[in-house]
């Protein structure tokens, strides 16, 4: 009996003995795996907008990439001067404008990771103007700012002009990337869980040239233009996104200008500008209007010339509104619900939104970005209207601000269709954390693979129970196998 049960019982502890050194081997691997310190990767994206470009610098851990919410921005540069589709004419000028920033971008990175460095310009509006205006000078920009980029010690990833529909859905991805919408763990359940629509915000972004606005509507029922289809951590996305081109505050507000010289009885006098304040003139060259393919041929019968006229301030809201009404044409939408102007097709609104650049820039002047309802908002901008420059100098206000603010009015309720109720979904806001809104941080995101479309494989939250497994595995092991000594001792 005793010679039949010794081979047994060293056999068992043979095998618990074995399995502990492999269970401790194991944490132990695991224990390197995780005092490692994780390695701080960079990334950075010029957005080259028509009226001025900025650099952002990203980091985060490599070994979170694929998580949500973990690339924070480490810098942000204004370049000197305008956008560089004003370089038009001088091409080199465009790319010697970004080396302040380049050079600011180095001193923030450690120079052994600098080669790493996936660098990216994307040009919007402004360029896909010039583009259309003249194609070879818009080549011949994107190709210097290339080169300048080139020069650096980082890896440089292309110079390109990004499609309106790309800035818009690039700008949603940020926004609900930087809020965490994509990925939702339930501990309960153990599982990723659908995020629910009512979490994902939609993007109202406001530019010099252009405007965006990015939802993700109910149903799918979209025509082929302005849907976009994204597979984001494991589930897909139908994002109804559209780009106005010529829409942007700066354009639009110089097609104010135009058409109030076209209403004007004589452009040598003195022509009426109702959003401009009393007291306030503002002479322009008739010639800057014929410089856009925004106002080109829009206007065929204006008697422009090399002459310049001078717009007087009226401080006329009703009249400011009025003006800017007429900038769309509402009638080619018809009787159709679904449409914005021109004939644009747009679902019903959903969920929430962040309105940001020049939606924010100019409410935040206004101190309008604290969540007023639309009747508050509506008085104060009216009522900022009707100041007189001598008295909206003091304290300093910019002259433009009426019109800007009315402009924001109309585009959002008259356009995209927002009323006193969910004006209270817009939430007027740039920075999520420490980090920008805007189309960049997505638009890297997606160019280094870094929002995978599978869930994430790696569960958080599961490390702490892994781990009490792992360390119950080895203690009862342990007692077992000491236990099985003790019994072969014993016998
Ligand atoms: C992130 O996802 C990509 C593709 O899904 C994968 O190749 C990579 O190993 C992942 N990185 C980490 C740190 O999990
Ligand atoms: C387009 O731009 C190029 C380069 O700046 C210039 O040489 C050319 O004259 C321009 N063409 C037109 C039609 O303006
Ligand atoms: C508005 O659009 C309709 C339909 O496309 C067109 O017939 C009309 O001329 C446009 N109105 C203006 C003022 O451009
Ligand atoms: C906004 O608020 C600040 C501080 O409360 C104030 O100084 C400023 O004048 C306000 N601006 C406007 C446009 O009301
Ligand atoms: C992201 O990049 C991939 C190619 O890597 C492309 O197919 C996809 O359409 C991009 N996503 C978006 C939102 O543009």
């Amino acid at each position: 009996m005793l010679a039949k049960k010794k081979p047994f019982t060293s056999a068992i502890v043979g095998a618990l003995v074995a399995l502990s050194i492999i269970a401790l081997v194991l944490s132990l691997v695991r224990v390197e795996d995780v005092t490692l310190p994780p390695t701080v990767k960079y990334g950075m994206v010029f957005d080259a907008g028509s009226s001025h470009t900025s650099l952002f610098v990203y980091e985060w851990d490599s070994d979170k990439e694929n998580d949500t919410g973990v690339v924070s921005q480490t810098l942000s540069c204004d370049v000197q001067g305008q956008g560089i589709s004003s370089y038009a004419s001088n091409p080199p000028e465009a790319g010697n404008s970004l080396r302040e920033c380049l050079d600011k971008a180095l001193q923030v990175v450690p120079a052994e990771k600098q080669r790493d460095v996936p660098a990216y310009l994307g040009a919007t509006a402004g360029m896909r103007l010039l583009r259309e205006q003249n194609s070879s000078a818009a080549e011949q920009v994107l190709a210097e700012v290339a080169k300048t980029m080139q020069e650096y010690p980082v890896a440089f990833k292309g110079a390109r002009i990004l499609t309106g529909e790309e800035e818009g859905a690039y700008g949603w991805i940020t926004i609900n990337y930087l809020l965490d919408s994509f990925t939702k763990y339930s501990p309960r359940a153990h599982a990723w869980l659908r995020p629910e629509a009512a979490n994902i915000f939609g993007a109202l972004d406001l530019g010099g040239a252009s405007t965006q606005i990015s939802f993700m509507p109910e149903g799918s029922a979209m025509s082929q233009n302005e849907a976009s289809e994204f597979t984001l951590y494991g589930y897909s996305y139908n994002i109804y996104t559209h780009s106005y081109l010529c829409y942007g505050v700066l354009q639009a507000l110089s097609n104010l200008a135009l058409g109030a010289c076209r209403d004007g009885e004589n452009v040598k006098r003195g022509i009426h500008h109702p959003c401009y304040p009393k007291g306030y003139n503002e002479t322009v060259s008739l010639s800057s209007f014929h410089a856009s393919p925004c106002t080109e041929g829009s206007h065929p019968r204006l008697p422009l010339g090399d002459s310049s006229v001078t717009l007087e301030g009226r401080g006329n809201a009703s009249g400011c509104l009025a003006a800017l009404r007429k900038l769309f044409n509402f009638s080619a939408c018809g009787q159709s619900q679904d449409c914005t102007f021109d004939g644009v097709y747009q679902p019903p609104l959903r969920g929430q939104f962040i309105a940001f650049s020049a939606f924010y820039y100019n409410f935040k002047f206004l101190n309008l970005t604290e969540g007023q309802p639309l009747a508050v908002v509506r008085e104060a901008i009216e009522g900022l209207c009707t100041r007189s420059w001598e008295d909206v100098q003091n304290p300093k206000r910019l002259p433009k601000y009426c019109a800007n603010a009315n402009y924001i009015l109309t585009l959002l309720l008259d356009a995209y269709k927002f009323n006193e109720t969910s004006w209270n979904n817009i939430f007027f806001q740039m920075k999520v954390g420490s980090s920008d809104v805007g189309w960049t941080l997505g638009y890297m995101l997606n160019l280094t693979n870094m929002v995978p479309a599978e869930a994430p494989a790696r569960v958080k939250g599961h490390r702490p129970s892994l781990w009490a497994a792992a360390v119950i595995f080895i203690i009862l092991t342990l007692v077992l196998g000491l236990a099985a000594l003790l019994l072969l001792l014993w016998v």
